[in-house]
């Protein structure tokens, strides 16, 4: 059965200066999530921000945040994303030597706990953690920056993860980051997305909320091939 999708604005690529009126108007938007890309400029080039503007975020909304942690050695920040009011962590599988322990340590700090894969990795590689993690968060660009184009790769990555996660009955969220808008949202939902992340073609657009209202409406009945 079709359902409508999570969405997941990500402020990245919004105006700093007026960081407040975004997470107003995202408060009142259908966003379900507020999605928080923390860059270390070391796992990726950029460097975005971090604990302290999330702690200030939190005062401003009740939306669920969804950190996604950009940066190497997470286990080292866990606690202090999660007392700043993170509700999922995201690590990044290629920052993990052990994934395992991370995400047990998430839940233990009493938060969901989602696995991030790059590009050029392998759905396959989370076989073994499908029943621990939360989310699955495949990326559809290379991390880094906001506002490039969707790699169209995803799209079987994203039917292969579904069918694994059908196979164990597992109720974890597929998330899709990078380049997402109202061109390509119907083809993802349709591979077996759950949440789309969606920074610039909110945040580039006249009307954003109007934007997250038809991101959300968009309800295609899942293909699984
Ligand atoms: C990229 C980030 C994404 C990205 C989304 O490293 O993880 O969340 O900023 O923004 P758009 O939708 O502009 O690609
Ligand atoms: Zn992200």
């Amino acid at each position: 059965m079709s359902k409508s999708p999570i969405i997941a604005p990500s402020i990245l690529n919004s105006d700093f200066t007026k960081l407040g009126e975004s997470i107003i108007m995202l408060n009142e938007s259908k966003a379900d999530w507020i999605h928080l890309d923390v860059m270390d400029g070391s796992f990726v080039p950029n460097i975005s921000f971090g604990i302290p503007v999330i702690k200030d975020i939190r005062k401003y909304t009740e939306k669920h945040l969804d950190v996604h942690l950009m940066i190497v050695r997470p286990d080292d920040h866990l606690e202090a994303f999660i007392q700043a009011g993170a509700d999922t962590i995201t690590v990044h599988i290629e920052a993990c030597n052990h994934l395992h322990r991370t995400l047990e340590a998430i839940h233990k700090l009493g938060a969901k706990a989602g696995v991030a894969i790059n590009p050029h990795t392998p759905v396959e590689v989370v076989k073994d953690i499908l029943e621990i993690a939360d989310v699955f968060l495949i990326m559809s660009v290379n991390p880094g920056f906001g506002g490039q184009k969707f790699i169209y790769q995803t799209i079987p990555k994203i039917r292969r993860l579904k069918q694994m996660l059908m196979q164990e009955n597992s109720k974890a969220v597929i998330e899709i980051d990078g380049g997402v808008g109202l061109q390509n949202a119907e083809s993802i939902l349709q591979a077996g997305a759950d949440a789309l992340v969606v920074g610039n073609a909110i945040f580039a657009d006249a009307h954003p909320k109007a934007v997250i209202e038809k991101l959300k409406q968009i309800n295609p009945q899942p293909i699984f091939a």
